[in-house]
């Protein structure tokens, strides 16, 4: 059974709202940065008071405690999004780190006369990484129109998704105007032609579980900090190959 959302309930997890005098804070900013409950800040205060240590890099006690705690989270993130394998949930530092990675491991393998298709309704984190793999490697940008109320405009699709079509890389939805796509019909025309899906989820993956398997993406980015998370961000990626191909270290960007 599903409870009723409380908003009273709600605020209590929150000190922030807590430090104003009540109803004096009217926080709306959440698509740019959401605020952090009171449990984020214990897991991250946790970290620094009873396991601070390198991840992944350490076999003494406090590192092994902190890559047990780094594991963990990474399932929960997995069944978040209902991925069979934990292990293609990849922490970076944000959303546009996990792009940059896409275009520097996958995109590095295009040729000049691959096209990428990006839409309108990108966010700049959607853009620039691929205006820079255009300017490594010669790839053609290409952008699907959106249509008079603010989507992404799907009947071009087909006519725009081509032979030559090797990434389709659009949000799941907008930080500009809010609209959420169907994606499971355009990832079917993505997969029809040979090409792979990226989707921006940083304005939809905060809203609640993911069937990821349903919206067909073969890359989905996402961002913590705007998902009551602390400053740190997930990319998925369907095809874990393609990413363990790079030579770049995430830790790089
Ligand atoms: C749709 C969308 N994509 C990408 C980003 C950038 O995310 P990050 O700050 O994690 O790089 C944002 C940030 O709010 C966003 O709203």
């Amino acid at each position: 059974m599903q409870m009723a959302f409380d908003p009273e309930r709600f605020a209590q997890e929150f000190s922030i709202l807590k430090s104003f005098p009540k109803g004096n804070l009217h926080y709306l900013d959440n698509a740019a940065m959401s605020q952090v409950p009171d449990c984020v800040i214990k897991a991250m205060v946790d970290h620094e008071t009873l396991r601070r240590s390198n991840v992944k890099r350490g076999i003494h006690h406090l590192a092994e405690a902190a890559n047990e705690a780094f594991e963990k989270a990474r399932v929960q993130v997995a069944v978040y999004l209902g991925v069979n394998h934990a292990e293609e949930v990849i922490f970076t530092s944000g959303a546009t780190a996990g792009i940059n990675i896409l275009a520097l491991s996958f995109g590095q393998n295009l040729k000049p006369d691959d096209e990428i298709l990006l839409s309108h309704l990108e966010h700049h984190s959607n853009i620039i990484p691929w205006q820079m793999l255009r300017q490594r490697r010669g790839v053609t940008i290409r952008y699907l129109p959106i249509t008079d109320d603010g989507r992404l405009n799907l009947d071009r699709a087909e006519e725009l998704i081509t032979d030559r079509t090797k990434l389709v890389a659009v949000s799941h939805g907008s930080n500009v105007t809010g609209a959420i796509t169907d994606v499971t019909p355009l990832a079917r025309l993505v997969h029809d032609k040979g090409s792979k899906l990226m989707l921006d989820g940083a304005q939809v993956a905060p809203k609640g579980p993911i069937d990821l398997a349903r919206t067909g993406a073969d890359f989905y980015v996402f961002s913590g900090h705007n998902f009551n998370g602390i400053v740190f961000y997930v990319a998925v990626v369907n095809d874990i190959l393609i990413i363990s191909a790079t030579r770049h270290d995430p830790c790089s960007f």
